[in-house]
């Protein structure tokens, strides 16, 4: 099988009159983690959900695994989201009235798992990212950096093969930021999870194994980090 798991060709997204997107061509591999990186209205977000399949290009294509999903329905690529992908958003993803474990065991029941079961696996997974202790709180109750832990944990729940995170640590100061960065690559390479991350911050593109830079629409560049060694 290809190592290839998402692949842009020429794509283009507009907004009314303004063109978000300019020809944006690339190529994931698989277990790559990957920095999108570039000044504020370049693109990056919705080249995130044009690749997620959150929103349709104008122009172009999308492979996921060879499938194109610029040609898929809409239930078709919400079903994908759910079962091959992870999604994480910089502010107000977890849902406010559910307790820690149950924001993170929602997923898992929406692919049909039994909630005792998915408590399992999400009180574990809290417990890895050092928030078991809050399970049973609400967001309210945590900080932004606990309930950023809820977030990532919710977006891994699942074991997705790929994981979407725009600015995943934009609202934490920069210590609390590397620490989410620090597990968020600790568990994508445990489970060989391919990750695009979005990110304004330097340090952060600096825990990715490629960085791709854009500017005002298009991929400025999409230069490949020589890594030695399995492990950062
Ligand atoms: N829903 C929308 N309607 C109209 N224009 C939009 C919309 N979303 C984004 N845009 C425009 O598209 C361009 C790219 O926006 P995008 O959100 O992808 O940028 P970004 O790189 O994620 O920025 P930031 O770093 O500030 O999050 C910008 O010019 C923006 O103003
Ligand atoms: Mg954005």
């Amino acid at each position: 099988m290809s190592d290839v798991v998402i692949e842009a060709k020429n794509i283009e997204k507009w907004y009314g009159p303004t063109l978000a997107l300019k020809d944006v061509s690339l190529v994931v591999d698989r277990g790559e983690i990957v920095a999108v990186t570039g000044p504020s209205g370049c693109g990056k977000s919705t080249l995130l959900h044009c690749l997620s399949g959150i929103l349709r290009p104008d122009q172009g294509s999308v492979h996921f695994q060879q499938r194109d999903l610029t040609v898929q329905s809409e239930a078709a690529r919400s079903r994908l989201r759910r079962t091959a992908f992870g999604v994480l958003f910089q502010f107000g993803q977890i849902v406010p009235e559910l307790t820690a474990v149950e924001n993170v065991t929602l997923p898992l029941q929406l692919g049909g798992s039994r909630y005792r079961d998915a408590a399992v696996r999400a009180q574990r997974l809290l417990d890895r990212l050092g928030v078991g202790d809050l399970a049973g709180k609400r967001p309210g109750e945590m900080s932004g950096g606990q309930q950023q832990r809820v977030a990532l944990a919710r977006a891994l729940v699942t074991e997705p093969e790929v994981l979407f995170a725009d600015e995943p640590t934009g609202a934490l100061d920069s210590l609390a930021g590397e620490q989410v960065m620090v597990e968020l690559v600790r568990l994508a390479r445990e489970h060989g999870t391919t990750v695009l991350v979005v990110t304004h911050n330097v340090q952060v593109a600096a825990y990715a194994d490629r960085e791709i830079a854009m500017r005002d629409g298009r991929v400025e560049s999409a230069g490949r980090v020589t890594v030695t060694g399995e492990v950062r």
